[in-house]
């Protein structure tokens, strides 16, 4: 029987964590957050004392790396047993698995595990390559955007919440040169995938986004 995929692919910040961990409990099925798999591997690299600019050290950090997934509310993700969900959401994190991210062999080593996640009853993917790499054949695809303006003004938002100083100017950058690298690199570049829906957030709720993406898998 073939395991019903739907994919959310997008740039950082459109809202897809959100949207996928919803849509994902209310269809019950399994959820993927890609992007986790690249930041695990960025502290890994970094934790082991590594350069990030060596590719053959963290190729051979993605083949070794032992991840364990928790999806409770808030993902729990463990490196080799230890739980490094405090770190994982760092935006020096992210920007750290964007450079690891863009190598070829780190990509193909990580293929094999995030093909793994396909598991009855169903999938919920959420990435940057999902419905045109991981699972091209992927019934439902979508792909999330927003200005990235609104993009860094929800950004900054989040961290004023949390108590963290930000410099609205320099998120809405980082998220810009980000964009820039996820989108020229050679291999699995972003891009809307063949077939999927494209939806722009930036006047939307989070509500009328799932609402949206929920009509199109009943
Ligand atoms: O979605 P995120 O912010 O957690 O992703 C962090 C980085 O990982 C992102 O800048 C690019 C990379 N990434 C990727 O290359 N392919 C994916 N499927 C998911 C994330």
């Amino acid at each position: 029987m073939q395991v019903p995929v739907l994919t959310i692919d997008g740039p950082s910040g459109a809202g897809k964590g959100t949207v996928s961990r919803a849509v994902a409990r209310q269809l019950q099925w399994h959820y993927l957050d890609s992007g986790s798999i690249y930041r695990s591997l960025a502290i890994a690299s970094l934790k082991a004392g590594g350069n990030l600019e060596n590719v053959e050290q963290v190729s051979q950090i993605a083949e070794q790396m032992q991840l364990e997934f928790d999806c409770q509310a808030e993902l729990i993700v463990y490196l080799n047993g230890e739980n490094i969900s405090a770190e994982l959401g760092k935006e020096t994190t992210g920007n750290a698995a964007s450079i690891v991210a863009a190598y070829p062999e780190v990509r193909a080593r990580l293929l094999q595990k995030q093909k793994d996640f396909q598991r009855l009853p169903g999938l919920v993917a959420d990435g940057r390559d999902m419905g045109s790499v991981v699972f091209p054949d992927a019934q439902y695809k979508v792909y999330l955007t927003a200005s990235a303006a609104e993009r860094g003004l929800r950004r900054y938002k989040q961290l004023i919440e949390k108590g963290i100083d930000a410099n609205l100017e320099q998120i809405t950058q980082e998220i810009e040169a980000r964009d820039l690298r996820d989108q020229q690199r050679s291999v699995a570049p972003l891009t809307i995938p063949t077939g999927a829906i494209a939806i722009d957030s930036s006047d939307m709720t989070i509500d009328q986004v799932i609402e949206r993406v929920m009509n199109l898998v009943r």
